[in-house]
């Protein structure tokens, strides 16, 4: 079976919990999309794992982790997360990365700080971790590849094309520009170091899909952010969306067996741009603290709102979601009063789908349903019927209004703290 996992709003909805969860069934975990701008935690027997280049199977050594051919990723970056991981224990793992990958070069880092800067009041708000401006370079076909890395003659010309340009375009955003000689010698260092993770992961992933293996595709941001289809430009480089997966991965569409959409029971934003059920109050502080809302790679803060399920719908619609998976449910214990949009006004009359201007979704005002909150603490059930009625009820209406099972209901961080509602098996 071939699964995928979406965010359904704009990331960080917590599927690294999911991911590891199902990694446990899997053979082989796979990140598709974007690169070290996401941030995933996992916590098992205790021990908390921020994971954001790796995909989340690493930490069970039987499972082959693959970095597909749509990610970009930083090796010092990427290096750097292998020796946190030894340090904390984890010795064996099988990791692979595309050798169609881009790699994001030093040039990236510093010129995704001066757009932003140059932006001004307009910046994206972006993790400044290159992201946008290796995908710009994918598209201006001057990028570095991971195969780059096994030809140093070719590399060679590869990166003498890049700085012509690159160099330039620092000089114009008064950044310091870069010496061939030290970049190239660089390359060829981590070349050494990753040399034997490098393949052509298409291959082994059809492979797997022909020997019926169990795959999980692990979306990284959410649907909210997808460059295609979210709110642009305040939107990632790449598209988090389950149909990107055949394309990023270098797979058929014919083969991907069944999506899970990662909501989180609220809402919340890192970054720049509009949110539409965005709160400024107590409620939005007390689930910031409960939820340890503060972003995994850059620590700022997340702006916190109401559950919208008018994003969800959308995401249910653009990935053909089959399960839902309802994470940080336990956060919510003790507000006392508890909403869900479920259409906005925009121009005084109702939608139900998010529009494509940023005029536009400014203009949306959230229309709500009201529902009561509860006291009890939920984190120690494991089964649905067990958890109070108000919380079955907030989940019920969810369920209907997507028309979309809920598989799993997160009520804690821990792997085992997850309640399983419909065998997705
Ligand atoms: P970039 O991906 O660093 O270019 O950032 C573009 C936008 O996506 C910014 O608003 C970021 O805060 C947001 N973003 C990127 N990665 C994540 C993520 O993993 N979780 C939540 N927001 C993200």
């Amino acid at each position: 079976m071939v699964f995928v996992i979406q965010g359904t709003q704009r990331g960080d909805e917590g599927k690294g919990k999911i991911t590891d969860y199902i990694a446990q069934k899997m053979d082989i975990v796979c990140r598709f999309q974007g690169g070290n701008n996401a941030g995933h935690s996992i916590v098992v027997n205790g021990n908390r794992f921020a994971l954001s280049s790796l995909p989340s199977g690493i930490i069970s050594s039987n499972i082959t982790n693959i970095i597909a051919n749509g990610c970009v990723v930083n090796p010092d970056a990427l290096i750097k997360e292998i020796s946190t991981l030894k340090e904390k224990g984890i010795n064996k793992f099988n990791l692979l990365i595309s050798n169609k990958a881009h790699i994001i070069m030093p040039y990236h880092i510093d010129l995704d700080g001066a757009y932003e800067v140059l932006l001004g009041n307009e910046s994206i708000g972006t993790t400044k971790k290159g992201i946008g401006p290796c995908y710009m370079d994918k598209a201006s076909r001057i990028g570095i590849r991971f195969c780059d890395l096994l030809e140093p003659e070719y590399l060679k010309k590869r990166l003498t094309t890049a700085l012509i340009i690159k160099n330039k375009e620092l000089e114009m955003c008064n950044k310091p520009t870069y010496k061939f000689e030290d970049l190239y010698s660089h390359l060829l260092e981590l070349a050494k170091i990753l040399k034997p993770h490098i393949v052509d992961t298409s291959i082994v992933l059809n492979e797997a899909i022909n020997d019926k293996k169990q795959i999980l595709f692990e979306g990284a941001q959410g649907t909210m952010l997808c460059l295609e289809n979210g709110t642009y430009p305040f939107v990632t480089s790449s598209s988090p969306i389950a149909s990107s997966v055949p394309l990023n991965a270098g797979i058929s569409p014919k083969n991907i067996d069944k999506v899970i959409g990662i909501v989180k029971a609220y809402t919340t934003r890192v970054g720049e741009g509009p949110f539409v059920t965005e709160l400024h109050d107590k409620v939005a502080d007390n689930i910031r603290e409960l939820g340890h809302e503060y972003g995994v790679v850059t620590h700022r803060p997340r702006r916190v709102g109401y559950l919208d399920l008018v994003v969800v719908k959308q995401a249910c619609r653009l990935g053909g979601i089959d399960y839902l998976a309802m994470m940080l449910v336990d956060v919510l214990t003790g507000i006392k009063s508890l909403k869900i949009c479920v259409s906005y006004e925009l121009d005084g009359k109702i939608i139900d789908y998010v529009p494509s201007t940023i005029s536009e979704v400014t203009r949306c005002k959230p229309i709500y349903k009201d529902f009561c909150g509860r006291d009890e603490d939920i984190s120690n059930i494991n089964n649905f019927y067990n958890l109070p009625k108000e919380c079955q009820n907030y989940l019920n209406f969810i369920e209907e209004y997507l028309k979309t099972p809920i598989a799993f209901v997160s009520v804690g961080p821990e792997r085992e703290k997850t309640i399983i509602k419909k065998d997705i098996f």
